[in-house]
């Protein structure tokens, strides 16, 4: 009766503890309900439930119960495999023992070990497949496992399968939302973000999370060599990593570029390919290295190192999530460097317009006042008298004194001295100056900045601004008064011209204006706006901002001299 029971007690815990399994949903809390269970159910004073890793030779996940903090600390490294653990392993059938020493396979237990005796391991078996083992040791007072506890931990590890299984799933289904948000997120940064250095240190920084990665770095090959684009590491581990420059012949990431195949090494000291004083530097000691290929061209790696927590090694789905990052980066890059390319062409041909205006200029008024010149000397000479000289003559200066003020003024439209002498303001009040004495209107200038000299790209895309808004001003508007206010605002210079002329709609300018069109562009060069407000009677107000802290980063565009 007594028996009996106790039986029916068991058998009780036994649905209980299913019950409890199955309303559990993080993997961890599983195991652990599972080890804690197989101890009460059989009496074991231990237990514990090693997970066998994907290739089935070793224990990398180790649950126990009974075994309290200090004395694990004190054991240190836990079993991985050999002895008894490895035999359970290598022959999925429960064992059961009086002894665990007397067995010729033991090993024998790592020092601080508590003395274990009577053994109980019973395989835990997910759809056929050994996922790991069910080790109870010590039943109380001394006693053997029975071979009914033997039927009820293998009972209770069959539901813990199913536990397991949904807890995976659970937990892989959460990994993958977190997974798509991320991935959607990277994908709308690529519409949002027009800076490829930000852009690259999100696909870094998004990427090392969702892995749980120690380092990521993107590299992209330059010339001879490859360098650091953007990094992202647990700790200081990426510090002083951007931009750095490895040649090629000694770095893994370009043969892997060259190859233009994905790689995973589980061991970079056992890499031939991988220049091992580069890696003691990092300190890396495994990696995934995904090329960056765009229309068919290898354009850049992600390398990731050293996933975090007890193995250092990648999976295949961490490989597959690289991949799927790596095709967002090298959208990334071929789309920057083609802005860059497409930017640079275009402003060439601005500029290319520009030169050819002033040449016009130079060649109609300059050039003609000079024939007119030289006519003149000829006049003086033929003159048949003294006051025909006289009057040939006055004519003569008249005619030199325009050509010098047309060339001083193309000398100034080409590069005002006072941008280069005295800084923007100075050459912004000759600018109005002169252009209120040239129109007769009247002219307001404000100008609110701070004393000192603004970079040079600033001045230049400014000064040049501010001179196009006036031009137009004198072409178009038909203005009586103008205003130019210059501002310091958000760590920037804010510009805004105003004038009262005729307006315009700026749906119906003709296509092949160019003169706002490259304002817009050299102004979005150094990552400034322009908004532009007028319509048809309402006269025009034309405003500009240009941060401040240009080429402080390695903004591919403006740093190509070609379009200094
Ligand atoms: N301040 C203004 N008042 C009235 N209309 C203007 C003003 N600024 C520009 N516009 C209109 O916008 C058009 C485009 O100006 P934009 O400077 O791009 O070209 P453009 O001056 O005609 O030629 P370009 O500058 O290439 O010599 C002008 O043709 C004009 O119709
Ligand atoms: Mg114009």
């Amino acid at each position: 009766m007594e028996a009996l029971g106790s039986e029916q007690r068991r058998l009780r815990s036994l649905i209980d503890a299913g019950i409890a399994l199955n309303s559990e949903l993080s993997l961890e809390a599983v195991l652990q309900h599972v080890a804690e269970a197989a101890a009460s159910l059989t009496g074991a004073r231990y237990a514990a439930l090693g997970v066998i890793d994907a290739r089935g030779t070793e224990v990398e996940r180790f649950v126990t119960h009974g075994i309290d903090a200090a004395t694990h600390a004190a054991i240190g490294e836990l079993p991985r495999g050999r002895g008894i653990l490895g035999a359970l392993i290598r022959d999925a059938r429960p064992l059961r023992l009086r002894d665990l020493s007397e067995d010729p396979r033991a090993v024998g237990f790592p020092p601080h070990h508590p003395t274990m005796r009577t053994f109980l391991g019973v395989p835990i078996r997910l759809r056929g497949a050994v996922f790991g083992n069910l080790y109870l040791t010590e039943k109380e007072h001394g006693e053997e496992f029975t071979s009914e506890d033997q039927e009820l931990v293998e009972l209770l590890a069959a539901q813990a399968a199913v536990a397991i299984e949904n807890a995976r799933l659970y937990e892989a289904a959460t990994a993958w939302s977190r997974q798509l948000e991320t991935l959607h997120e990277v994908v709308r940064s690529l519409v949002e973000e027009s800076d490829i250095v930000l852009m690259l240190e999100l696909i870094c920084s998004r990427l090392r999370d969702l892995l749980d990665a120690r380092l990521v770095l993107i590299g992209l090959p330059e010339a001879d060599h490859l360098r650091v684009a953007a990094a992202s590491g647990e700790g200081g581990a990426a510090a002083g990593l951007l931009g750095r420059r490895t040649p090629l012949e000694r770095s893994k990431s370009a043969k892997v570029l060259e190859r233009r195949q994905t790689a995973r090494v589980d061991s970079i000291v056992d890499d031939p390919e991988v220049d091992q004083d580069d890696a003691r530097r990092l300190g890396i000691r495994t990696g995934i290295y995904v090329p960056l290929i765009a229309r068919d061209r290898p354009i850049g790696i992600i390398a990731v190192h050293d996933k975090l927590g007890d193995d250092a090694r990648f999976t295949d789905g961490d490989l597959r999530l690289t991949e799927i990052f790596a095709a967002r980066a090298a959208v990334a890059v071929d789309l920057s460097e083609r802005v860059a390319r497409d930017t640079v062409r275009r402003v060439v041909e601005a500029q290319e317009l520009e030169r050819g205006r002033l040449a016009r200029e130079l060649h109609d008024e300059t050039g003609q006042a000079l024939t007119s010149i030289l006519l003149g000397l000829k006049s003086i000479r033929t003159a048949h008298s003294e006051a025909d000289a006289q009057r040939a003559e006055a004519a003569l200066r008249g005619l030199i004194v325009q050509a010098l003020q047309d060339v001083r003024r193309l000398a100034v439209e080409l590069r005002p001295a006072a941008l280069d002498d005295f800084g923007l303001a100075a050459a912004v009040e000759r600018l109005a100056e002169t252009f209120e004495e040239r129109t007769d209107i009247r002219t307001a200038l404000e100008v609110n900045l701070p004393d000192g000299r603004l970079p040079p790209d600033a001045e230049t895309v400014l000064y040049r601004f501010i001179q196009e808004a006036l031009t137009n001003v004198v072409k178009h508007a038909g203005a009586q008064r103008l205003s130019i206010v210059l501002t310091q605002r958000d760590g920037g210079v804010g510009v805004v011209v105003e004038d009262d002329g005729r307006g315009f709609e700026t749906a119906d300018v003709r296509q092949d204006a160019l003169g706002l069109t490259g304002m817009r562009e050299r102004i979005a060069l150094v990552g400034g706006t322009l908004e532009i407000e007028s319509s048809t009677g309402a006269g025009t107000t034309i405003v500009a901002y240009v941060p401040l802290a240009i080429g402080a980063d390695a903004a591919v565009p403006s740093k190509n001299p070609a379009i200094s």
